[in-house]
């Protein structure tokens, strides 16, 4: 297998040394310098009109090359933000200083996406850079505040549908279902993200002067989620399912099919002690077509060292919701809402406050374009390619769908043990090479 250039790594390094965390201000400089890197390395690959496209939040970058009369157009997307890498402490080596062991190589951003993402500008960059024409048309649309719930990206879409006609978007932000195995993603699930906010009172209590007499807002709270689901993980909010779309009996049919192994998902892969979740489904269906209820983290009280006797008044929650196909972000958000309501204890003011949105999306495996695409990433990597859903979000793949009608071709070189948005996130750099062999392959056979 042939590998990667140094110059292809050298790009990646810099790219990743460039904390773009998008999601906390005090990287907001790092973010701006990431958002002028993309556009560099768009100009290095030889598209043209390369410009950062200024707007409610961080800058999208745009560039295209449409010199292929008569062949298609692709949307070409990615994004140039980062999660935050803290703890910093569990990392083993230092999140933005790319480190290179064995066949992966370690930094935040490495498979989420920059790693991934990078490969569309080579691939562009293999043929504009040589001098060879490229066999299709290209405009690349990259964004920074992926990770963050932005709507930049959205807004510039419904205002901009013409410019960004294509035939369809290619996306490079999903992983592989197996090592060794090319994957395309055909479903993702949407999010809404929200905040549930608890109060009881004005202010904090003593605990001796008043504990007996009034209620707590952290074990108000606990309550409160508790009893958004049963003790086998089905989620108790009325009419909350009432909206999903099972998959067709083929497609579930074709994940049973998939080479997936229990214990080393269990063991190896989430290394939870225990597997739990809705008995009524199969692990995979879990995942890719059921919505889930998380809570993320409470905010409240005393969380200091050593001791303070105090009664919250206030309690916050941090809750989101995975929604699969043809789950309403907004009518989810008013089950949840509701709910909350009708089940808070006598006394307590309950409140959800909606930080994102973003729809579940489905792409038809019988578009030309995705089926060309397999053939490529088959011919690639030497294996037939498999179709798999993914239990993460990509907001704007819905929006693609529903503002520009176009499919977006999700084809997927992350594993499953990448550790994405966790300490020692990775990239296994012979999934780059393999992927960069498809994307090349894919434009031939496009053009
Ligand atoms: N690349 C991921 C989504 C993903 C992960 C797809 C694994 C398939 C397999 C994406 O960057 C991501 O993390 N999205 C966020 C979106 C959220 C912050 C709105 C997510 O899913 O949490
Ligand atoms: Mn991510």
């Amino acid at each position: 297998m042939e590998s990667l250039t140094p110059d292809f790594l050298a790009d990646l390094s810099a790219w990743l040394r460039i904390p773009s965390v998008s999601a906390l201000p005090e990287y907001h400089q790092q973010v701006l310098e990431a958002a002028a890197f993309t556009a560099h390395l768009f100009q290095k690959a030889g598209l043209e009109n390369v410009r950062q496209i200024e707007g409610n939040g961080f800058p999208l970058v745009y560039g295209d090359w449409l010199h292929s009369p008569g062949a298609p157009t692709l949307l070409c997307y990615g994004h140039y933000d980062v999660q935050p890498a803290e703890p910093l402490e569990l990392w083993h080596t230092p999140p933005f200083e790319p480190t290179k062991i064995g066949d992966n190589l370690y930094a935040r951003g490495a498979a989420d996406d920059k790693g991934l993402a990078i490969l569309l500008i080579k691939a562009v960059e293999h043929f504009l850079a040589a001098g060879r024409p490229l066999p299709i048309n290209v405009k690349f649309l990259f964004e920074g505040e992926e990770e963050s719930g932005g709507d930049h990206i959205a807004t510039y879409l419904a205002e901009h549908a013409a410019e960004l006609k294509a035939n369809a978007a290619l996306i490079c932000d999903t992983e592989m279902f197996a090592p060794g195995l090319p994957s395309i993603c055909t479903g993702l699930r949407g999010i809404v993200y929200g905040e549930i906010h608890v109060r009881t009172g004005k202010t904090d209590l003593h605990s001796g002067v008043y504990g007996g007499n009034v209620r707590n807002a952290i074990e108000e709270a606990g309550r409160l989620i508790a009893a958004l689901k049963d003790h086998e993980g089905r989620i108790l909010i009325p009419g909350f399912h009432d909206q999903v779309v099972a998959p067709a009996p083929e497609e579930l049919a074709s994940w049973r099919t998939l080479p997936f192994d229990v214990s080393h998902y269990q063991t190896k892969e989430a290394q939870v002690f225990a597997l739990h979740g809705d008995p009524d489904y199969g692990l995979l269906e879990r995942v890719w077509s059921r919505p889930t209820l998380e809570f993320h983290g409470i905010r409240g009280g005393f969380v200091g060292e050593g001791a303070k006797t105090v009664i919250p008044a206030e309690a916050t929650v941090k809750v989101s919701c995975r929604l699969v196909p043809n789950q309403d972000a907004q009518k989810t958000v008013e089950l949840l809402a509701s709910h909350l309501q009708a089940i808070a204890s006598p006394g307590v003011q309950v409140e959800f406050r909606l930080l994102s949105a973003a729809p579940a999306s489905l792409v038809d495996p019988s578009s030309p374009f995705i089926k060309v695409c397999a053939q490529a990433m088959g011919e690639a990597f030497g294996a037939t390619t498999v179709y798999m859903r993914s239990g993460g979000s990509i907001p704007i793949v819905g929006l693609f769908q529903a503002k520009l009608g176009i499919p977006s071709v999700l084809a997927g070189f992350g594993l499953p043990d990448d550790n994405l948005h966790a300490p020692n996130e990775k990239v296994y750099l012979p999934n780059l090479a393999g992927g960069l062999r498809s994307l090349v392959r894919y434009f031939e056979l496009l053009g």
